[in-house]
């Protein structure tokens, strides 16, 4: 029977009036997206992939794996990144990440499960080493997209998260040196072009493909380091610090989310490969919007833009590709040759 897409409209307000909230198949929500939509070629066949930011290095392997045992793609992304988080060392992400302007590491993650169109979200989570779950348990038990501050703390110990002292002695000492070398003239929008310590708007990124095509995306981070108590990056914005749809592919990033957010750019990725762009052309596509919403203030004097952004992404078929704004970026990829960091491509040479 064929059903006009007026028709399935009209049928589907009616229903929806009367409390019935149809599941549509895979093939109508297709079909019913816009015309440039689905020029994919999908045959039922994938391959297994995981491509993550470069710190993810260990955490692709571990995903990998753990999809070839049979795991779901969002389960074993979220395990990959979860090393990340629980590393002392790594200061952009969970336990030891470098904190606000107050001495206080505020968190942020966000995921997306493919094959069941679901997402979840965790912004300025305080004391919870591994907001990635807790992201995904918004996701799994509430009505929810995304809870914030104080609202996903307390969710997040009701869940049975433990709660610790996230702020390291490194990342403290680093914020004490910042803290000391502020002066009465200092203001939020100076930038720290001469700071000597660690800055960091670092971020891991990973998503992951199995070989039936379902997909799982995740981006956890401790933001910007001396934000603004309760500034929110990119990662926990859906389609900005991640974005999966099942038909198409997935895509994350790390870097400036500032820049990020105005631009939606994990969702334009995907929307670029829907389109028929491979992975990486899809990435620095999107680039090019980044650096043509950036604002003068973040121009340097040759026009270029005095902040980084990293793409990475899959489809759903098995391609990957990552770019970088400026050169020499890395991201980390496993497939069937095994774990290894891959040259980004890039929009402007550094
Ligand atoms: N991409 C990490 C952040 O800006 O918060």
């Amino acid at each position: 029977m064929s059903v006009s897409r007026r028709d399935f409209l009209e049928r589907t307000a009616a229903l929806a009036a009367a409390g019935f909230v149809p599941r549509l198949p895979d093939d109508l929500l297709g079909a019913a997206a816009p015309a440039t939509a689905a020029p994919m070629a999908w045959h039922g066949r994938g391959r297994p992939l995981v491509v993550s930011s470069s710190n993810g290095i260990k955490g692709v392997r571990v995903a990998y794996d753990r999809m070839l045992a049979g795991e779901d793609p969002l389960d074993a992304a979220i395990a990959g990144v979860n090393l990340v988080e629980l590393d002392p060392t790594d200061q952009s992400v969970g336990l030891g990440g470098l904190p606000n302007e107050e001495g206080v590491v505020q968190l942020d993650a966000s995921c997306m499960h493919g094959p069941t169109r679901r997402a979840g979200s965790v912004a300025a989570i305080e004391g919870i080493a591994t907001p990635s779950l807790v992201a995904k348990a918004v996701m799994d038990y509430t009505d929810h997209v995304m809870l914030v501050g104080a609202g996903a703390t307390k969710f997040a110990k009701a869940m049975g998260f433990k709660e610790q002292n996230l702020l390291t002695e490194q990342s403290r000492q680093d914020w004490m040196r910042w803290k000391s070398r502020l002066n009465a003239n200092d203001a939020w929008l100076d930038h720290d072009d001469d700071i000597k310590i660690k800055f960091t708007t670092g971020t891991i990124n990973m998503n992951a493909v199995n070989g039936a095509g379902d997909i799982g995306s995740v981006t956890t981070t401790s933001g910007m380091a001396w934000k603004v108590p309760g500034r929110i990056g990119d990662s926990p914005v859906i389609g900005a610090g991640q974005y999966c749809d099942n038909l198409v592919g997935a895509a994350g990033s790390t870097g400036r989310g500032e820049a990020n957010i105005k631009t939606c750019a994990s969702f334009l990725i995907v929307e670029f490969m829907r389109q028929g762009l491979g992975p990486q052309e899809a990435c620095l596509k999107t680039l090019e919007r980044v650096v043509a919403m950036t604002e003068t203030r973040l121009m340097g004097p040759n026009g270029r833009p005095k902040f980084d952004l990293e793409f990475y992404a899959l489809t759903k078929d098995g391609r990957f590709g990552g770019a970088t704004l400026y050169s020499g970026g890395k991201f980390a990829v496993c497939d069937e040759k095994g774990a290894r960091l891959e040259e980004a491509a890039y929009l402007l040479k550094r």
